[in-house]
């Protein structure tokens, strides 16, 4: 029965959800949200939650609004259901009218015409017109089961052809033009084929029903996709490409990873190669609805942005945009990919194991966050640092849940004594290095450099402690940028590590002897066929900024020296400290000499040319 779709949303929004549900299950207020014990299966920690307009089960995966709570729950048929709360709404449920009816009718038909487009477009990609096209598809290595199974297809060359030959079903070009697959007739001129040439990639909603296109050119013109317009069916902000695929994957196989890519082909790739809880939204950045929407399918899902400038600025706005809906059980991580590399390239250059290994890498949203504010604020000076403490409570602040919002402070505050920790450390190895021109009771000069003041302050982490994090950080930096193997193969073979990490490197010298290319995405990949990839995960994660994917290489050196520096610095420190005090005794040339020794060694070690020189 077709009631008008006004009366409904009228009735829904007249109809306080949490209040409705509250009457069977006990709620809890969780920031803008309610949560209970699921109604709909047996739970003894909550995991249903009521949203202003719909309430979602993360356990058993129950999802509805008011009218569908009152079935489910009452098992009253749709019209008792819309009755009784039109009753306690005060309102009065319209006869259903003619013009209701034929809107609904409208819709439908509206989901035929771009059923039979679709149709139409398939066809035609296996005809000798849409040869090219399906070239091109097997050519960016399609298997012709995945062009079938997303439905891709051929526009054809335009004038008016999908016009004539879905004539013949009825359908008419003012039906095509609002289903959006014409341009409406403008003055003196005929309706125009919205696509052509192009290669049609079928955008359908979260029950599979095609509701627009997506074509792309076969060459480098511009613009590359042209994406249908807005129709009564198709909201470019409300759906996301391959939706009704992930939900079908994930019922599948629960522990596939929801992750969302830029783009049609890499979601096409990444389906292809297993990963089947890829998708995208629809040529726009991230929007709330489509947020939300993620959110039903996983509580944590990955965003997965280019390497590039926009990428960066997508993933910018994508962490804004989630800001205020974190809670507790909502939240995102984020990965990027590095090389140039896009999803689509990186799976069919380096296989599904190391995409699913750049994925289990993705940094929880709040490090992304702080990373994020780190990078644009800076710390040199004492004033940066403040704007940054600043800007961080800031941040924090617009998590929408109060208790993390809290949490999120704590993080920051920790975060950031970590690196100030990190700052003065670099900085008491730069105050160490070699001076000559000092005083009497100053041999190696005062300290050239000193943009800290020197407070004393408590020391977090023992020596030992340090040291354990200081080889971890130096694995990540060389599994983040293994291009440098190449030059610290020696050294790095020469660190004492722990058991864990001493397999990893073992895997990762015998991969650069004779890997190809020192990238990142193979050397993940041949860690994951060892099985190692939740060991690499793991040290990935102690990466510090300066091996970010972005980072230039002198920059990841740099870092790498520092790292290894204050690592060996301890064993050398003790010698020269040694040495400085027999020289400030005897000031003789023995003393010089062997003073003079060491501290070569140890300039050569802030240069990173050697190991530890060990005196003899
Ligand atoms: P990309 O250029 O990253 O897409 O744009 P892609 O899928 O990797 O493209 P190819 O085929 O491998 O070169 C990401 C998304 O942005 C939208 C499309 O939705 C595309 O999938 N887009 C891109 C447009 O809408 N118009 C454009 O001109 C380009
Ligand atoms: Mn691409």
């Amino acid at each position: 029965m077709a009631l008008p779709a006004n009366f409904l949303d009228e009735l829904r929004s007249r109809t306080p959800l949490a209040a409705l549900i509250g009457r069977r299950v006990k709620l809890e207020r969780a920031g803008r949200i309610w949560k209970g014990c699921c109604p709909f299966h047996g739970e003894k920690t909550p995991s249903f939650y009521v949203y202003p307009d719909h309430y979602h089960c993360f356990g058993c995966g129950e999802h509805g609004d008011a009218i569908s709570f009152l079935m489910k729950s009452q098992g009253l048929g749709f019209m008792e259901a819309v009755e009784q709360l039109a009753g306690e709404a005060g309102m009065e449920v319209p006869k259903p009218t003619p013009e209701a009816a034929a809107a609904e009718r409208r819709r439908h038909d509206l989901a035929s015409v771009l059923e039979a487009a679709a149709s139409a477009f398939q066809r035609r990609l296996f005809l000798p017109e849409g040869a090219k096209g399906l070239a091109y598809l097997r050519g960016r290595d399609l298997a012709d089961e995945t062009i079938r199974r997303f439905g891709l297809g051929w526009a054809g060359e335009g004038r008016g052809a999908l016009a004539a030959e879905l004539g013949r079903e009825g359908i008419t070009p003012e039906m095509l033009a609002t289903a959006g697959l014409m341009k409406p007739a403008e003055e003196g001129r005929a309706p125009a084929d919205y696509f052509f040439n192009r290669v049609m990639f079928p955008i359908r909603n979260r029950r599979g029903q095609t509701i627009s296109f997506g074509g792309r050119l076969l060459g480098d013109g511009q613009p590359k996709y042209v994406n249908g317009p807005e129709t009564v069916l198709f909201a470019k902000r409300r759906n996301l490409y391959a939706l009704d695929q992930v939900r079908a994957g994930l019922q599948a196989d629960a522990s596939q990873t929801v992750v969302v890519v830029e783009g049609y082909m890499d979601v096409i790739s990444l389906h292809q190669a297993g990963l089947v809880g890829a998708l995208a939204p629809l040529g726009t950045a991230l929007t709330e609805e489509q947020l939300v929407e993620l959110w039903h399918l996983a509580p944590c899902p990955v965003l997965c942005f280019d390497g590039d400038a926009a990428g960066a600025r997508a993933a910018a706005r994508a962490i804004e945009l989630a800001l205020p809906h974190l809670t507790a059980e909502h939240s995102l991580r984020i990965a990027t990919l590095t090389g140039g590399e896009d999803p689509d390239t990186m799976v069919r250059h380096h296989g599904a194991a190391a995409m699913r290994a750049v994925l289990e890498s993705a940094r929880p949203l709040s490090q992304a966050l702080f990373d994020l504010v780190c990078e644009a604020v800076g710390d040199a000076t004492p004033e940066l640092r403040a704007t940054l403490a600043n800007r961080l409570d800031e941040a924090a602040g617009r998590v929408g849940d109060r208790a993390l919002a809290w949490e999120y402070r704590r993080d920051f505050r920790t975060r950031l004594r970590a690196r100030e920790q990190a700052h003065r450390e670099a900085e008491r190895a730069a105050r160490r290095r070699p001076s000559f021109g000092g005083s009497a009771d100053q041999p190696f000069g005062g300290s050239w450099r000193t943009p800290y003041p020197a407070v004393p302050r408590p020391q977090p982490l023992s020596e030992e402690e340090a040291d354990a994090q200081r080889k971890r950080i130096l694995v990540a930096i060389l599994l983040a940028h293994p291009r440098l193997i190449a030059s610290k193969e020696e050294v790095f073979g020469l660190i004492a590590l722990p058991p864990a990490l001493s397999k990893l490197r073992s895997a990762m010298l015998e991969w650069a002897a004779h890997a190809e290319r020192l990238d990142f995405a193979s050397l993940m990949t041949h860690l994951t066929t060892l099985g190692l990839a939740d060991e690499a995960g793991q040290a990935l994660a102690a990466r510090p900024s300066c091996a970010a994917p972005e980072a230039m290489p002198a920059e990841v050196e740099e870092g790498w020296q520092h790292f290894l520096g204050l690592l060996h610095r301890r064993d050398l420190g003790a010698d020269v400290e040694q040495a400085r005090q027999d020289y400030m005794h005897h000031q003789d040339k023995p003393a010089v000499t062997r003073l003079t020794r060491l501290r070569s060694a140890q300039e050569a070690l802030n240069r990173g040319e050697q190991g530890p020189e060990s005196e003899s």
